[in-house]
């Protein structure tokens, strides 16, 4: 396991993959660094659902595209139109995090959880991406359909899901980060 520092500076979105699927073992060790991200009031109101078969994502994949297709951004319509555009990136294994829709912040609860599962799949060496697809498609009556697939509990709904897969390339280009972005605000001193 890298140290944390390291692993935080290093992580990168991955969107090349080996056809490779992840071990369960490493699977395990990124679920358990999901279900311990915190949640607001200690809900844990989370799920996750580990999708490694192809015909879902590909249901998931053409609906996400069809909604960006419909949508008023002019990158995301050329995705949407792209044939070979794979918004999982052929990803061996993606982990739908849902949340409960009337807890207190089902959207930051499943963030922090997306944030812990890509910080330990970099400490194992696997590659992740943050992937707007699957709540992208909560959005249309044929999204809604698909989501029932995935069996979720009662008024739970998905609000990201990561691509992880090994490395197919990796990644060191890490961007210079913005300046002047912290503010101290302390006690005067006398
Ligand atoms: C809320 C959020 C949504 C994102 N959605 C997508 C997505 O749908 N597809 C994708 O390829 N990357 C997605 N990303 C990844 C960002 O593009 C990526 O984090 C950003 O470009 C910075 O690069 P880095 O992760 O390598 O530091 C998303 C990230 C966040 C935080």
């Amino acid at each position: 396991m890298k140290e944390i520092m390291n692993v935080i500076k290093s992580r990168r979105s991955i969107r090349s993959f080996s056809n490779e699927q992840i071990k369960q073992e490493e699977l395990d060790v990124i679920l358990e660094a999901g279900m311990y991200a915190p949640s607001a009031a200690g809900k844990q109101a989370r799920y996750f659902t580990v999708i490694q078969d192809q015909q879902i994502l590909d249901e998931i994949s053409s609906e996400a595209k069809r909604v960006y297709r419909s949508m008023n951004v002019e990158f995301l319509q050329n995705l949407g139109s792209n044939e070979r555009f794979d918004p999982f990136f052929h990803a061996p294994t993606v982990i739908v995090i849902s949340g409960e829709i009337n807890s207190i912040a089902p959207n930051s609860d499943c963030a922090v959880a997306a944030q812990n599962i890509m910080l330990a799949a970099e400490a194992l060496q696997i590659g992740s991406c943050w992937i707007s697809a699957s709540a992208v498609i909560t959005q249309t009556e044929e999204g809604k359909k698909i989501i029932e697939k995935l069996g979720l509990p009662e008024d739970y709904a998905p609000f990201n899901s990561i691509a992880l897969g090994y490395k197919k390339t990796e990644r060191h280009d890490v961007p210079p980060r913005r300046e002047g972005v912290v503010n101290y605000i302390r006690n005067k001193q006398e």
